[in-house]
């Protein structure tokens, strides 16, 4: 069983993490042990996010902490959750990491590929692993289309559209989403998440294309294309649709099938046959991958589905549609 800190009790934390946390509790796989954040007053509000909200009570007891280094000097702790504003995780984790602990760090990794090189490069010399928060990669909806793509089941995918869409995160501790200088944005944010699963599924593009327009902290509309042999993928990333709530959606095409994700879940619609539903999972992302990882430490296996050097690609392949947005939307080589 593992003993797990958590730093940052903010809107991730809460709304899914925390209850994550319980369930592998009840499991025997872990023990959450503390919690700690800057601002105490995190520990007594119940956070609402655009994704979700805290649970009325989770039934949880831990130790409480404001300072992340009392709580590590108190407390015997093997693995180190980092839920933080984006602009911590690199300092944090890095620092974690040549203490010998086990980091899951929420995505996105960090502000640039140089800052993510660096964990990754701490992560390659430190006594424990290290894991970015990308959830999608273990959620049955998309899992579901890269087992699809891998068996060839419909053929090869000629066309994928990937859309990720809601308000604009205004819950952030000092309004650190609305400064682009600490989230970079949509971007970076909440786009990371259809950029790496386009990376998980179809690999690395050739080139890519993007612009983005500034309605809040800068770059919270984006719209990407990235392109391969035999593919392009768009990707539309957008926290300027006040009042909508979030969603999150995909249409991919293959030879002989079309498969959608909406609100109504994963649909397929086979070329002359009848649509289904294909049986997915219910188990939320977040108790997947926190699953994962703890499985991955606790067995000593290598994490081959979601290592912090694919996480920190990630991170420099949303620096080349930066590259490119700044550049009015130019066709950029991606290099690999
Ligand atoms: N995987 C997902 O789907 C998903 C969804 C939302 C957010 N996130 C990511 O999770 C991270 C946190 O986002 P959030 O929405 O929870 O933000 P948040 O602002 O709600 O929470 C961050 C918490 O960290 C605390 N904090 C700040 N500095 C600290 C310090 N030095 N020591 C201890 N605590 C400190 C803040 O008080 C706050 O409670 C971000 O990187 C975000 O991109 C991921």
């Amino acid at each position: 069983m593992l003993r797990v800190a958590l730093i940052g009790f903010g809107g991730i934390a809460q709304s899914s993490h925390l209850p994550a946390y319980r369930n592998l509790q009840e499991q025997g796989k872990v023990q959450l042990v503390a919690a700690c954040d800057i601002d105490p007053k995190r520990f007594s509000t119940k956070m609402e996010i655009n994704i979700g909200s805290a649970e009325e009570d989770s039934g949880m007891e831990f130790n409480k902490y404001s300072n992340w280094e009392e709580m590590l000097a108190n407390e015997e702790v093997d693995m180190v959750d980092i839920c933080l504003p984006t602009f911590l995780h690199a300092e944090i984790a890095i620092e974690l990491l040549n203490r010998g602990y086990n980091v899951l760090c929420e995505k996105p990794m960090a502000l640039d590929y140089e800052q993510s090189s660096a964990m990754v490069e701490a992560a390659k010399n430190a006594k424990g692993q290290l894991m970015i928060g990308q959830c999608l990669r273990f959620a049955s909806a998309y899992t579901f289309l890269k087992d699809t793509i891998q068996a060839q089941t419909y053929g090869k995918p000629v066309s994928a559209v990937f859309r990720r869409m809601s308000g604009p995160p205004i819950w952030g501790w000092d309004n650190w989403y609305m400064d682009n200088a600490r989230s970079r944005g949509c971007l970076l944010d909440m786009h990371i998440h259809d950029i790496d699963m386009t990376r998980f599924l179809f690999g690395e593009p050739d080139t890519v294309t993007c612009t983005t327009k500034d309605f809040y902290s800068g770059d919270d509309i984006v719209y990407s294309r990235l392109m391969y042999d035999g593919i392009d993928v768009l990707a539309i990333g957008d926290w300027a649709q006040e009042g909508t709530g979030f969603t999150a959606d995909y249409t991919v095409a293959f030879e002989k099938a079309t498969i959608k994700l909406d609100t109504d879940g994963v649909t397929v619609y086979p070329r002359g046959g009848k649509a289904y539903k294909p049986e997915l999972s219910s188990q939320s992302f977040y108790e997947a991958e926190i699953e994962f990882f703890v499985d991955t430490v606790s067995s000593g296996a290598a994490n081959v589905v979601n290592p912090p050097s694919s996480a920190s690609t990630t991170v420099k392949l949303i620096d080349t549609l930066r590259e490119s947005a700044r550049n009015g939307g130019s066709i950029v080589p991606f290099e690999k």
